[in-house]
């Protein structure tokens, strides 16, 4: 019986996640990228994809739906654009390589873009556009997922949660740093709700017969059958521009497939013909501009900045004391969540105890 979340030092879970990675064969160097991306979920405030999700990854590796050794293969390349085949390794690892490349194109001749083919999920999407914005450029970064979002007027899952990544330095310390999925929720958040045991608001997600449902674990157990599908932003129909939310996921699917050859929609499940189990043949698509290119830097982040503050001081609505900008309560939090320890639910710790007990891991934290 586990009564209660508690907080564990981020330093201890660095470095638990770090072994965990290692004892499933991740090598050393490439465990630590793994769980710097989860670290950085949890820092950020987005439970659904830190120590969440590291079972997630262990099982994949067990099941061999992902490999713990990544081979990071270049298959055409030009000087500012690059394919890369993940070959079913870690996505962290397979992302901040290809991130890393197009940044170095960027830096070298304006603008450099990544397509990735057969990776795996690589965790949040802002951290790949926040290497950019560290290295003062602009980045983006987008991906596709696991089938969830139906099109507008449909009720069959498609599309993948597919988030957008976008991130500018400014001339503040906290960065622009727009990252969100392309549905009203993501999956991770579904997941969230169910180990909280708490239900879903409706019109967040549509039933087969078109009509919203509300219970997490019916919607978790119904998703990979197509008998749930999480709604675009926008939510169903038309009334409220579901379609562009829609469009936008759409978007994401074709510079994450279309440039690379590679699998989409249906393709990402998981599943083969059979029900087998077989890799999510994830894609990914990064894209780095150097704002040199265009502006010197410091005027570009003065007049980033400048918008932003303008924004943040605008009218705001009656009853409402302060206005964000994008990535503004995530870069706080990192401020915060350091001096709390990260929060651990009880289902997630009783995912870290089987974890323990099976690689014989001496307990970095008491539970
Ligand atoms: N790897 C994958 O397959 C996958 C798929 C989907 C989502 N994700 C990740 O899940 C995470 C959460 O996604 P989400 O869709 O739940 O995000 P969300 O709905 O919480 O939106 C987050 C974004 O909105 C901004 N924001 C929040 N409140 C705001 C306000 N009042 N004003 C202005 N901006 C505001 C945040 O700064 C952030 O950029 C993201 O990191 C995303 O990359 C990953």
């Amino acid at each position: 019986m586990i009564p209660e979340t508690i907080h564990v030092p981020v330093n201890t879970m660095r470095q638990f996640m770090e072994e965990v990675f290692t004892k499933i064969g991740v090598p050393a160097n490439e465990a630590k990228i793994c769980a710097d991306v989860l670290i950085a979920s949890d820092l950020r405030g987005i439970e659904s994809h830190g120590v969440q999700r590291l079972k997630m990854y262990y099982d994949r590796i067990k099941t061999g739906q992902q490999k713990a050794v990544t081979d990071f293969e270049i298959v055409r390349e030009s000087p500012t654009t690059a394919v890369v085949d993940g070959h079913h390794g870690m996505g962290m690892v397979i992302g901040t390589r290809s991130m890393q490349m197009a940044i170095d194109k960027a830096k070298q001749y304006g603008m450099g873009s990544v397509a990735v083919r057969n990776s795996t999920h690589f965790g949040i999407d802002g951290y790949y556009a926040r290497m950019a914005i560290n290295q003062g450029l602009i980045g983006m970064s987008f991906t596709n997922a696991r089938p969830s979002i139906s099109p507008t007027f449909g009720v069959q899952p498609l599309l993948g949660t597919n988030p957008i990544a976008f991130g500018a330095p400014t001339d503040e310390d906290c960065p622009f740093l727009f990252d969100a999925a392309t549905s009203i929720i993501q999956r991770g958040k579904v997941e969230v709700y169910n180990r909280i045991d708490k239900p879903i608001p409706p019109g967040w997600v549509t039933g087969a017969d078109g009509k919203p449902m509300t219970n997490a674990a019916e919607i978790l157990a119904a998703l990979p059958k197509d008998k749930a599908a999480l709604l675009p932003l926008g939510g169903p129909g038309e009334e409220l521009s579901g379609y562009k939310g829609y469009g936008l996921a759409t978007i994401v699917e074709i510079l994450c497939a279309s440039l690379q050859t590679g699998a989409y929609l249906s393709d990402l499940l998981g599943f083969d013909k059979n029900g087998n189990k077989q890799p999510f043949m994830v894609g990914h698509f990064f894209m780095a501009i150097n704002i040199e290119n265009f502006v010197d830097l410091e005027t570009f982040k003065k007049t980033t900045g400048d918008i932003l503050r303008t924004l943040r001081e605008s009218t705001k609505v009656p009853g409402e004391d302060r206005i964000y900008t994008a990535g503004e309560k995530e870069y706080e939090l990192e401020h915060i969540v350091p001096l709390e320890g990260i929060a651990v639910v009880p289902s997630i710790q009783k995912d870290i105890i089987a974890i323990q007990k099976e690689l014989g891991l001496d307990y970095p934290f008491q539970i």
